[in-house]
C-alpha cells in the first residue's frame, strides 16, 4: 500500500508506546495538546535527551515560572510556562534530520565507558543535540538517521509500523535456496524467537562467500547476524543500506549530512 505512514491513526488506536505508556502508567491525562510532561519539554525542544532531563531535573536545577519543580513527571505547557534549566530558558530548536554514514568500530550511544569512538565524535560541527533513529552494532557499518524530532524517532522504530530496513552482508558460505526460503519465511533464532518475512536476494558470491541483501521490517537486538547463525553461518560484514524510502547513496563513510526536504517528506511515505 502507498502513501504516508499512518503515524497518527496508529497512535490514536495504540496509545500504548513510549512516553504515552509512561503517561497512562503515571495516572494522568494529557491536557491539552502543547502540555507535555516536564522531562519531555526538554527532548521535545531537542535541549536535553530524556534521561539527561530527568538528572537535571531531579537535581533541582530547573525552574518553571521561577519556581523549582523536582518532579519530572509534572505538566508544563509549552506555550505558556517560562521552564529554566541553569539559568538558561528554553526554547523549542528547529527540527533537525542527518543521516550519518556509521562506520564499525564507533558504538551508537552518548558516551561508552569503554571510551570507544560514539557516533556523537562524528558530528563535528552540529550545535543541535539529537539522537539515533534505533541502533547499529560496534562492528555494523551504515545508515543511521540522527534528529532532535522525538515523534519521528518514535514512529520510526514503531514496530507496529514495520518501517522495512534494507541490509547488504557478506557470508562465509553459501546459502542453498532451501536456506534463503527460511529466512523469507521467518526463521526460529537461538532464542527461540521467530523472525518475520523478509525479502532476501544473493546478489553474488566466489569461491568462499554470498554477498546477500536483506530487508527486514523488524529490528531485534543483532537480528541480522542471528539469522545467519540460525542457519549455521556468519556474517562477515554487515552494512545498512537504506531506510523506508531512505537511501545511503554516495555519503562517505564516517560523514553526515542534513536530510532534505523532499528526503524528509520521503521518509515519511511507505516506500512503493
Ligand atoms: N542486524 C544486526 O545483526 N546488526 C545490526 O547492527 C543491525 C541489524
Amino acid at each position: 500500500m502507498r502513501g504516508r505512514w499512518p503515524f497518527h491513526a496508529l497512535r490514536a488506536c495504540t496509545g500504548m508506546r513510549g512516553h504515552l505508556k509512561k503517561r497512562q502508567q503515571r495516572g494522568k491525562a494529557n491536557p491539552g495538546k502543547d502540555r507535555v510532561t516536564l522531562d519531555r519539554a526538554f527532548s521535545k525542544a531537542g535541549m536535553f535527551s530524556r534521561t539527561e532531563a530527568l538528572n537535571k531535573i531531579t537535581s533541582g536545577v530547573v525552574k518553571v515560572n521561577g519556581k523549582v519543580v523536582r518532579e519530572p513527571a509534572s505538566w508544563v505547557s509549552l506555550s505558556n510556562d517560562s521552564i529554566q534549566c541553569d539559568g538558561q530558558t528554553l526554547r523549542a530548536q528547529r527540527k533537525i534530520y542527518l543521516m550519518l554514514y556509521k562506520p564499525t568500530g564507533v558504538v551508537t550511544s552518548h558516551g561508552d565507558p569503554g571510551q570507544r569512538k560514539t557516533v556523537y565524535d562524528l558530528l563535528t560541527g552540529l550545535e543541535e543535540w539529537v539522537f539515533p533513529v534505533g541502533r547499529l552494532d560496534l562492528d555494523t557499518s551504515g545508515l543511521l538517521i540522527m534528529t532532535n524530532d522525538t515523534a519521528l524517532g518514535e514512529q520510526m522504530t514503531n514496530p507496529l509500523l514495520k518501517v522495512p530496513k534494507t541490509y547488504q552482508l557478506k557470508v562465509n558460505f553459501h546459502p542453498t535456496q532451501e536456506q534463503l526460503d527460511q529466512l523469507r519465511r521467518g526463521i526460529k533464532l537461538a532464542s527461540g524467537e521467530t523472525t518475520l518475512p523478509a525479502s532476501v536476494k544473493e546478489l553474488r558470491r566466489n569461491d568462499k562467500y554470498s554477498f546477500l541483501e536483506l530487508v527486514l521490517v523488524e529490528g531485534k537486538n543483532r537480528q541480522v547476524r542471528r539469522m545467519i547463525e540460525a542457519l549455521g553461518g556468519r556474517v562477515m560484514k554487515l552494512v545498512r543500506t537504506r531506510i523506508g524510502n531512505l537511501a545511503l547513496g554516495n555519503l562517505p563513510i564516517g560523514h553526515y549530512r542534513v536530510l532534505s526536504r523532499q528526503e524528509l517528506a520521503d521518509l515519511m511515505k511507505r516506500p512503493s
